[in-house]
Parts: C-alpha cells; sequence; structure tokens
C-alpha cells in the first residue's frame, strides 16, 4: 500500500537549515529559515522566559490534560496586547494553538467549515500559507503584494476584493510582511478596512511578528482597524518569534464574532477541529508566557528584550539601506520595510552562487533574515552581494 506514495520535494525552507549546517565554512551566513539572532549571531532564550519557566518547574504539580483549547489563561493574557486594552471584547474569544501555524491551520479549517470557498492572499506570502490551503482543500486567489516601487501593491488588492465577496477570504499579514517586510500604511489599512468591510468578506489576520515591526501597539493596529469595521473575523497569533519560543510551538487562535452569543459555538466547532488534529496543544511554551504576562517585572523585561531586538534589526536595515545599491539591487526600501524578513530581487543562479561561493544561505524566493547579518559578517555580505552582479 505504502509504495503509493511518491515522494515529495522537502520543504525548501526547512531544507536550508540542514544545508547550511552541513557547510563547513566558519564565513557561513545564514538568512534562511526566520529566527532572530543577536548581533553575536546566537538565538538565546529569552531572560523573561528563563525566569518564568524556572517558576513553572518550582510550581507546577501536575501535566494532567487540559482540553483542546488549551491554557486559556495565557490565550486571555494576550488579549490586551492584541486587541488593545480598552473597549468591549465580549465578542472576542480564543484558544491555544500550537504555534501561528496552528492558528492559520484551525482558522482556514474554521473558514471553511462555515462556508468560506476561496482565499484571497498577496503574492509573495509564507509559503507554508499556501500549503494549508491546498492541504484543507480551499481555494486560494494570489494577487500582487508588491508595487514596483517598493510599497505595498493597492491597486492589486482593489481589484482582488472588487471580485469578491460573502464566501471568500482575505488573508492578511498583521505586521512585518513574510517575506517582503512591505507592511500596509496606517492608510491603506483603513482604506482596506473599508473594502473588506463592504464586500462581505472573512479578513483572516495572521499576527507572528508583533513587536518586531514598529513597537507592540503599533503592530497590532492595522488588525484593530479592520476588526473595528466589520463584524467578524478570524485571527492566528504566533508567540515564537516575540517570546523566542521557535520549537515550543507557542500560538493562539481568535475569533470576533458578530454576536457574543454565536462564540459558543463557534468554538464548538474550533475544539472539534483541534480535537481530530492535535487533540490539545503543547503546554509549557503557553505556561511560561503566561507566567510572564501575569508578573509586571517579567512583562517589562520581555518587553525590554523585545525593544533590543527590534533595534537591532532596524540597525541592520539602515546599515543595508545606507550601501545604497549593490550588485545593481537597490538596497535602499529595506529601511522602511519590516521585521525579520525582505526579498532582494535576486536571480536564482546568484541565490545559488552566494551560497557556494560566498556562504552566504537564503530563501530561493531571494528572501533574507535581517537579523541573520552581523557586525562581523554584514560587510562580507554587502561585498558578495556586489560579487555576484550579473551586470
Ligand atoms: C519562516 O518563515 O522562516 C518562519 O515562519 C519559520 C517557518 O515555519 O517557516
Amino acid at each position: 500500500m505504502l509504495e503509493n506514495l511518491s515522494p515529495q520535494p522537502a520543504d525548501a525552507l526547512l531544507a536550508l537549515i540542514k544545508l547550511y549546517a552541513a557547510d563547513p565554512r566558519s564565513t557561513k551566513i545564514d538568512l534562511g529559515v526566520g529566527v532572530y539572532r543577536t548581533g553575536q549571531g546566537a538565538t538565546p532564550v529569552f531572560g523573561a522566559i528563563k525566569a518564568a519557566e524556572q517558576r513553572l518547574i518550582n510550581t507546577q504539580d501536575s501535566k494532567a490534560y487540559l482540553g483542546p483549547e488549551g491554557d486559556m489563561a495565557f490565550v486571555n493574557a494576550l488579549i490586551p496586547y492584541v486587541f488593545g486594552a480598552a473597549g468591549d471584547k465580549s465578542r472576542i474569544q480564543g484558544m491555544q494553538a500550537p504555534g501561528g501555524t496552528g492558528g492559520v491551520r484551525l482558522a482556514v479549517e474554521l473558514a471553511k467549515s462555515a462556508g468560506v470557498s476561496r482565499v484571497l492572499m498577496g503574492i509573495p506570502s509564507w509559503p507554508n500559507h499556501a500549503q494549508i490551503f491546498a492541504n484543507v482543500g480551499i481555494a486560494m486567489q494570489g494577487f500582487s503584494h508588491c508595487a514596483a516601487d517598493g510599497t505595498a501593491d493597492m491597486e492589486a488588492l482593489r481589484n482582488a476584493i472588487e471580485g469578491a465577496g460573502p464566501g471568500d477570504a482575505l488573508l492578511l499579514h498583521g505586521c512585518c510582511h513574510n517575506p517582503t517586510g512591505i507592511d500596509y500604511t496606517v492608510e491603506q489599512w483603513s482604506e482596506i478596512a473599508s473594502l473588506v468591510s463592504s464586500k462581505g468578506i472573512l479578513p483572516i489576520l495572521d499576527l507572528a511578528y508583533q513587536g518586531l515591526g514598529q513597537g507592540m501597539e503599533e503592530d497590532a493596529a492595522g488588525l484593530r482597524t479592520v476588526l473595528a469595521a466589520v463584524p467578524e473575523a478570524l485571527v492566528a497569533y504566533s508567540c515564537d518569534k516575540n517570546f523566542g519560543m521557535y520549537r515550543d510551538r507557542v500560538g493562539a487562535f481568535y475569533v470576533q464574532s458578530a454576536d457574543a452569543g454565536q462564540l459558543e459555538a463557534i468554538f464548538s466547532n474550533a475544539n472539534a477541529l483541534a480535537r481530530a488534529s492535535w487533540s490539545m496543544p503543547p503546554d509549557h511554551g503557553a505556561a511560561a508566557v503566561r507566567i510572564v504576562l501575569e508578573d509586571e517585572a517579567l512583562t517589562r523585561e520581555w518587553l525590554d528584550e523585545l525593544d533590543t531586538m527590534r533595534a537591532r534589526m532596524r540597525q541592520v536595515r539602515d546599515r543595508l539601506a545606507a550601501a545604497g545599491t549593490v550588485g545593481g539591487i537597490d538596497l535602499t526600501p529595506l529601511a522602511h520595510q519590516n521585521g525579520l524578513f525582505s526579498v532582494l530581487p535576486l536571480k536564482s543562479a546568484q541565490i545559488v552562487a552566494l551560497r557556494e561561493r560566498h556562504g552566504v544561505y537564503m530563501a530561493g524566493s531571494g528572501r533574507i533574515n535581517i537579523a541573520g547579518l552581523t557586525a562581523d559578517n554584514i560587510e562580507t555580505f554587502i561585498a558578495a552581494l556586489g560579487d555576484v552582479d550579473e551586470g
């Protein structure tokens, strides 16, 4: 029976991790998978998380099951950060999910169960978005995310929305667009909110990098603008980057419903979907995040750590932008892009040459992880870019 399975290509992004590890060159530079790195190239556990984990070990007296919704104190502790501290939250409810991916998966499955048949999405996007749509069995309509001038392609978005209506969903990156780093402006978010609302489209907001762009509040502003304009929306949230939890898979899924009375039925569906997929989410990471958020001093420590990360990524972006045009590539737009990623318009041969000749590892799309660059390797990287110029 199992001989019927044909080999599948490895996930290109995850395959890069192994490729990089196997390269013996000490000068190699990892700009692949999206993990934050310090100026020393490390991805340490946050100090606030270390302290919370210690407290968890000292106080946790049981690992008995919690249920498909996971740690609800964790889920609720995030609500003011995502949806704002003020205002009525009676139409908002959440549950834990295994990473942001679990949140997206739940959102797409629930949307499909509710009758959504198509998801609109700006392209390029995180490759796993399209894989999840295909896996769940929902159609996708892509439109261009980036205009030629390096800003968001609003014309393409307007056209896509023009042809859509009830039964369609629109997936939006809340901040730090993956892979381009090109986020919507405040004015663009307002326009999107009114377009989506006038057409009766269901927004699915993926907020995986809150705090890595402009700040915790600023990075949620677009999401809140959309939520204020529409009756209902789905939100996938990740703590993997902004709490550095990556392999612990810490995420959440939230619903804003048209009426608070609908939440019980909605979450009975979401719980059933979770039960049939992962049954219950992993606890440890979410419990550590909860402990941070329940403690004022640890929360302050976490936010300071996040500020340091954001400031470092800004420095890297500014240094790249200051290099101007290198190897025919204009690096100046990187200064006003956000988060861990930007895309360099490199040809495949140049990406291969960067890897083979210079030990620079990046996604095949030309996406670079900004945090992979440090004071020690950034000049080497800029020189390597110049060296693979095809004229
Ligand atoms: C990335 O885009 O590099 C991260 O979101 C990691 C992943 O799961 O792909």
